[in-house]
């Protein structure tokens, strides 16, 4: 495979998707593809993904959504900067012409305008210079080819993340106040910010529906705070810690998911949005 160097804008989360987050994605694929199956089943119907159109999906990771799209009949390329995450995608896809992927900053890319359809689940929030990087999208679209991606509406909207984070932080040191809109996973929790930035990119016909679904994290509480620090927002702050204390907060999050143990597991909601455009 192809290199990629991380520059550009976006240096810190290229240098972010390559390090031990992409190499987590990838040991936790299958397990993070049924977690999302829920919410990417409602984007990919949103979507209206069609045979023989060409689709992109952007920040495509191990490649789940680029699969269900080309089984669909859309003729569908994935981009990602995550070396990791593109080969193990690529690895999924081995035998089959599509869909094809490429390693690239969907950022900054040279697309040829010959995509009817850009999708992406989660993988566009970030963006340093987001307005920048929907207009470069927007030159992958050909006219009247749409977007329909989906986001993260804001991390207390969703238990699924901030109920093991309330039972973690308490025991962390206190960290510095972050901007809500920097790239991360609820950078897009304001719907009208997304709009803005969609519409100043100069996509037309700009919308959020809000989807939300339970999430599956686990079969038991044990499972469960197993699953939630080891991959996405919670992992991210317990990534410094030494095992022992990781240990004793991994058992602060199981105490707190008890509660949310039924017969069919624990199950806690999340919130997100199905952004669709246009480009006219
Ligand atoms: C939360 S993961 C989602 C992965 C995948 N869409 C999924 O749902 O399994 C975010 C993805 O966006 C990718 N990403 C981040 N910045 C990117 C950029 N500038 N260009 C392309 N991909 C990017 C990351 O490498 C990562 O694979």
């Amino acid at each position: 495979m192809s290199e990629i160097e991380a520059s550009g804008p976006n240096e810190a989360q290229i240098e972010y998707w390559n390090s031990w987050m992409g190499e987590r994605w990838v040991q936790n694929q299958e397990d993070l593809d049924q977690l999302l199956a829920p919410l990417s089943e409602a984007a990919i119907s949103a979507a209206g993904v069609r045979r023989n159109e060409r689709a992109l999906d952007v920040g495509c990771g191990c490649g789940a959504t680029s699969l269900v799209m080309a089984d669909r009949g859309a003729i569908t390329t994935g981009i990602d900067v995550s070396r990791p995450m593109l080969e193990h995608a690529r690895t999924r896809a081995e035998g089959r012409s599509n869909p094809e992927f490429v390693l690239a900053d969907a950022a900054l890319h040279e697309f040829n305008g010959d995509f009817d359809l850009l999708f992406s689940r989660f993988g566009v929030m970030f963006f340093v210079e987001p307005v920048a990087a929907f207009a470069n999208l927007r030159s992958a679209l050909r006219s009247g080819g749409r977007v329909c991606f989906l986001c993260w509406q804001p991390a207390d909207r969703n238990p699924w993340v901030s109920v093991p984070m309330a039972a973690v932080l308490p025991f962390l040191p206190p960290s510095e106040p972050v901007d809500p809109r920097a790239p991360g996973p609820f950078a897009f929790g304001d719907a009208d910010y997304v709009s803005d930035i969609l519409t100043q990119a100069g996509f037309d016909d700009v919308q959020a529906a809000p989807l939300e679904r339970p999430l599956s994290l686990g079969q038991n509480a044990t499972i469960a705070a197993e699953f939630v620090t080891r991959i996405g927002p919670v992992s991210r702050v317990l990534v410094d810690l030494d095992e022992a204390r990781r240990n004793e907060l991994v058992a602060e999050v199981r105490t707190t998911l008890s509660p949310y143990e039924r017969a069919e597991g624990v199950a806690l909601g999340a919130a997100c949005w199905i952004v669709t455009a246009v480009n006219p």
